[in-house]
């Protein structure tokens, strides 16, 4: 079969994985491949057990897998047959040396760009889907150009904007997609070739077109407002929790101006995930490096304030239970740094759990999607942890519940048998304000909403 277009991903993970699903699925007649180092994420992705938990994305995949979608470990193979190749490999935070703590990690991405450089002898669009530092593309062409007479690529930045638990739907109907080029003659005409793929199925009016720091820009400054706007709220909750305040009121207060708008503005222990800590912390060193200290002091506070409030759910927690956690069992309720996902990097249930298992709690953790990644980190912990799917069983016996995830699942469950089966006094500690805090009360919890008073029966 001849395909009209070859389209690569390498990287095969919570973004390349589902983003070339889609792309396959909504055009049938480029042939898309995604190709890992990985090669248990490879047979996993080409299983009916995707490493990636994402609502709809199996239908998505089992319709165009062995059509025009495939998932392959044969990276020089690959690279050699592509006309556009998206880079979607991890760049998490350096761990050491220069900028430890708080720049990207580039060698998986400019290992890429050397075996790109390698395989290929035919023009390609190489296209930077990672979130990378502003400049990125300018060094990942100058890696590309260095043999093969300079002109066989052109680098464009597209920054993906989905988010975890709504991946399928993101990319499905994208707010806007951002295609950052050089503004040369090469650059435009490659940009408008990657115009026409999502075209597809993108209103041209949502295909934003700018040069390539803009774009690389944009996906940062996105991340960080957005990070910026949880870490407010949480500020607000926590004076709410001692003034007498709602927060829940106050936020739909706040949103409905039109110019604030009502998403982002949920009070609970703090954001999660790969990104938005990384992103922020890489957008902070760059305007270190640009000698604009005040700027990464204003970014930072923001990470901070996210350290902050998973401490504070933690103390909160140990004052209400007299200071003390020894040998008390403690029901956590979600690992999963959100719904709809099974991934738990940088969830803030690792940073509670821990500090938990400090304090010499025994904890049970629950999570209909998570549970596998949540015993990746604390395995059995001298039988101190418990993996329990049920909630009802981690429950049991247990002097307190902690929500650190907003599952639909858990503002469903029968809180009245829940009690029962629990060590008087009862505690539940609602980081995520998922519970009918006046109903749990009338049961006899002593209840813990994020950012308002706690209902204590004593
Ligand atoms: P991930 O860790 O799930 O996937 C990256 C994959 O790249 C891994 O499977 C790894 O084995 C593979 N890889 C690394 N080096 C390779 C090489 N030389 N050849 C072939 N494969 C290689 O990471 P994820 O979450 O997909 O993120 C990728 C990028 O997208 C990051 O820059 C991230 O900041 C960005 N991003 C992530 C979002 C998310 O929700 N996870 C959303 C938007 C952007």
């Amino acid at each position: 079969q001849s395909f009209e277009k070859k389209i690569l991903c390498i990287g095969a993970g919570y973004v390349g994985g589902p983003t070339m699903a889609v792309i396959a699925d909504k055009c049938p007649r480029y042939k898309v491949t995604v190709v890992d180092i990985d090669a248990g994420k490879i047979a996993a992705w080409n299983s009916d057990t995707l490493p990636v938990y994402e609502p709809g994305l199996l239908d998505v995949v089992q319709r165009a897998r062995g059509k025009n979608l495939f998932f392959s470990t044969d990276v020089p193979a690959a690279i050699a047959e592509a006309d556009i190749i998206f880079v979607s490999v991890n760049t998490p935070t350096k761990a050491t040396g220069v900028g430890a703590g708080m720049a990207a990690d580039l060698r998986y991405w400019e290992n890429t760009a050397r075996q790109i450089r390698q395989c290929a002898d035919t023009p390609k669009i190489v296209v930077e889907k990672s979130t990378v530092p502003v400049k990125t593309a300018e060094a990942m062409a100058q890696i590309l150009s260095m043999e093969n007479g300079g002109n066989l690529f052109e680098v464009l930045s597209n920054p993906e904007f989905l988010a975890e638990g709504t991946a399928v739907a993101d990319l499905e109907n994208p707010d806007r997609v951002v295609i950052g080029s050089r503004q040369t003659p090469e650059g435009v005409a490659a940009r408008d070739v990657l115009v026409e793929v999502y075209a597809n199925w993108v209103p041209r009016e949502k295909i934003l077109t700018s040069n390539i720091w803009s774009s690389e820009m944009a996906k940062l400054a996105a991340n960080a407002f957005l990070a910026q706007r949880v870490s407010s709220i949480n500020t607000i909750a926590n004076i709410c929790e001692s003034s007498g305040a709602n927060v829940q009121e106050v936020s739909r207060a706040v949103g409905m101006d039109r110019r604030i708008g009502p998403k982002f503005l949920n009070a609970g222990v703090g954001f999660g995930g790969s990104c938005f800590k990384k992103d922020i912390l890489s957008l902070a060193y760059l305007c270190r490096e640009a000698g604009a200290d005040a700027e990464a002091d204003y970014w930072e506070s923001v990470v901070r304030i996210n350290e902050h409030q998973k401490e504070r759910f933690v103390r909160r927690m140990l004052d209400a239970m007299f200071h003390s956690m020894a040998d008390k069992r403690i029901a956590l309720f979600g690992f999963a740094f959100k719904p709809d996902t099974g991934d738990i990097r940088d969830a803030p249930a690792i940073t509670i759990a821990g500090r938990l298992l400090d304090e010499g709690a025994v904890l049970a953790i629950s999570d209909p999607r998570a549970l596998d990644g949540a015993r990746s980190v604390f395995g059995d912990a001298d039988g101190r942890v418990e993996y329990v799917e049920d909630p009802y069983e981690a429950a049991k016996k247990s002097h307190a519940i902690a929500v650190l995830t907003e599952w639909q699942a858990y503002r469903d469950l029968d809180y009245t048998a829940i009690y029962a089966a629990m060590e008087k006094p009862a505690f539940f500690f609602d980081g995520r304000n998922v519970a009918d805090h006046a109903a749990l009360f009338d049961m006899g919890f002593n209840v813990y909403p994020v950012g308002m008073p706690a209902m204590t029966h004593f």
